[in-house]
């Protein structure tokens, strides 16, 4: 039987709070620590602060029990085997990840070590920075022996975070020993062995008893770099797909037909071939930028990196083009944005390609009225307080009297619209839609203009396709 590991995770975030709960479902003991009192304290009273599926159940399960939440790091890292840390990793200065808030963690961390202690980095950092943590360690008065620093990245997506956690593609450990990585082994054995997916009330997903996790150990930097590399894999392969988009698009192919044919190929996958408004979150546009430093630092020419961002920030400049060239002006005009997330399933707004195309639109004078199923509070602490920016309590709502929508989001909501309550509502039936959640063809018999990404537009019946795009 697996045993129980007293586990302390710093940062309850989307990483932490996952792992948090998760660990606590597999069995362990987690004490999980954040320096925001407002959200230890909400965590306290049975409150979840992010939108994640599973999430709440499992919390429920178990808080107050295997897991509890605290601001007293010392205290936690005191009792606890294993210290993840999960505090975030943003850019900082050219690219860099700014490790700061890693720093200060482990600098109190430090301070609270009385016996033997393995750290684990779980926030997402460039190579070395295990090493650096050592460091950091020693500077602050840690004796070697009481302590490893092992790499443990994560690879959860938002949305699915929870499934993503408990039925990993794999576990990368990077330890420099066996002791170190033993206890990694152990924190993961219900996952690794099976037990976890044949216990009562385990989250259901891809792994099984019979078909349990891989872990994979390695050496810390290769663990650091699996993370990058991962990351920077799947944005090169949507700004990829985006660049094909553009030709397809300029040729009359189609972008859908042509990504599953790509996918069909065993080697390449139908995976991250999705095009649209390029990828966004907290997390490839950062990861891409800090790998792209690391090998700059080391003399290594990844010149392919700039061009995957380069691609995804075009992508944006693209669509919004295209709604100019399906409005011809904008100011004045009221457009429906369905979708403010930068993804769907979830609440997170950060770098989200929808708020940045809100905000060109506000800044062209248009009035928009936005409509999202989870991240309008959110939207609204980073959007401008606009008499121009408004938000409506549905898409249809949204969608009142305006000259086109927009959709910004990949939500199932918005892929299942009632297109003739839609096409009532609008002033005009114009779709723009940046995440091709529908067929040219299909609108078209709804009697919609309908314009999307790598496809051809289709148009309303009285209209012709416009010869140019307005300058
Ligand atoms: P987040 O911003 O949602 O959460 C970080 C948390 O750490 C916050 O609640 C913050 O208050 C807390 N924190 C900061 N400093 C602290 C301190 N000194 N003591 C205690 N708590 C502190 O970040 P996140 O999205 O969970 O990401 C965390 C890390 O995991 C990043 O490196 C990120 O790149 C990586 N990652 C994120 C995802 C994802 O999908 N979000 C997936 C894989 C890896
Ligand atoms: C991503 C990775 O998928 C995770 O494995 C990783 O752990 C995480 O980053 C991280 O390191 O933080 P996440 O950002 O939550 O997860 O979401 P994804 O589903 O990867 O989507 C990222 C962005 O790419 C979104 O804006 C999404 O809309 C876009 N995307 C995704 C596309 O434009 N096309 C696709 O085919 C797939």
């Amino acid at each position: 039987m697996t045993r129980q590991v007293s586990i302390c995770v710093i940062g309850s975030g989307y990483v932490g709070l996952v792992a948090a709960a998760c660990f606590a479902d597999m069995g362990h003991k987690v004490v999980c620590v954040d320096n925001d009192e407002a959200r230890v304290k909400l965590l306290r009273e049975g409150g979840v602060p992010i939108f994640e599926e599973h999430l709440p159940e499992l919390l429920a399960r178990h808080l107050g029990g295997r897991v509890v939440f605290t601001t007293h790091l010392g205290e936690a890292v005191e009792q606890s085997e294993a210290v993840f840390i999960s505090v975030g990793t943003p850019q900082g200065d050219g690219g860099a990840a700014d490790l700061s808030y890693v720093e200060a963690v482990v600098a109190e961390i430090a301070r609270a070590i009385k016996s033997y202690k393995v750290i684990v980095e779980k926030s997402t950092v460039p190579v070395y920075t295990n090493d650096w943590i050592r460091r950091v360690l020693h500077r602050n008065g840690v004796e070697a022996e009481r302590f490893d620093v092992v790499s443990n990245p994560e690879f959860l997506r938002e949305g699915s975070a929870v499934e993503d956690f408990l039925h990993p593609d794999r576990i990368v450990v990077g330890a420099s020993n066996e002791r170190s990585s033993e206890l990694l082994r152990r924190i993961y054995e219900p996952l690794t062995c099976g037990s976890y997916f044949s216990q009562p009330g385990a989250v259901p997903g891809a792994c099984s008893a019979a078909r349990p996790a891989r872990l994979l150990v390695t050496s810390t930097q290769s663990a650091e770099i699996i993370k990058h590399a991962s990351n920077a894999f799947l944005a090169m392969k949507i700004s990829f797909v985006n660049a094909v988009a553009n030709l397809a698009e300029a040729v009359d192919a189609d972008i859908e037909d042509i990504a599953a044919g790509i996918g069909m190929d065993s080697r390449i996958g139908p995976g991250f071939l999705r095009a649209g408004l390029g990828y966004g979150g907290s997390c490839f546009p950062k990861d891409v930028a800090a790998f792209h430093w690391v090998a700059q630092e080391r003399g290594i020419d990844f010149q392919l990196l700039q061009e995957v961002r380069k691609i995804n920030d075009t992508q944006r400049e693209v669509f919004f083009n295209k709604v100019r060239s399906a409005l011809w002006t904008l100011r004045g005009k009221h457009l429906a944005a369905l979708g403010l997330a930068f993804k769907c399933d979830t609440d997170d707004v950060r770098e989200s390609p929808a708020i940045e195309i809100v905000k060109k639109l506000l800044q062209a004078g248009a009035v928009v009225t936005a409509y999202d199923p989870a991240a309008m509070e959110r939207a609204k602490e980073v959007l401008p307080p606009a008499a121009n920016m408004k938000y409506a309590g549905d898409l249809y709502e949204a969608a009142k009297d305006a000259d086109a929508v927009l959709i910004l989001t990949d939500w199932k909501e918005f892929a299942a619209i009632d297109l003739a309550r839609l096409n009532r509502a609008l002033h005009f039936p114009i779709m723009i839609d940046g995440r091709n959640l529908y067929k040219p063809q299909e609108m078209q018999s709804h009697g919609f203009t309908y314009v999307s990404v790598g496809r051809q537009a289709a148009y309303h019946a009285q209209e012709g396709k416009p010869r140019k795009a307005p300058a």
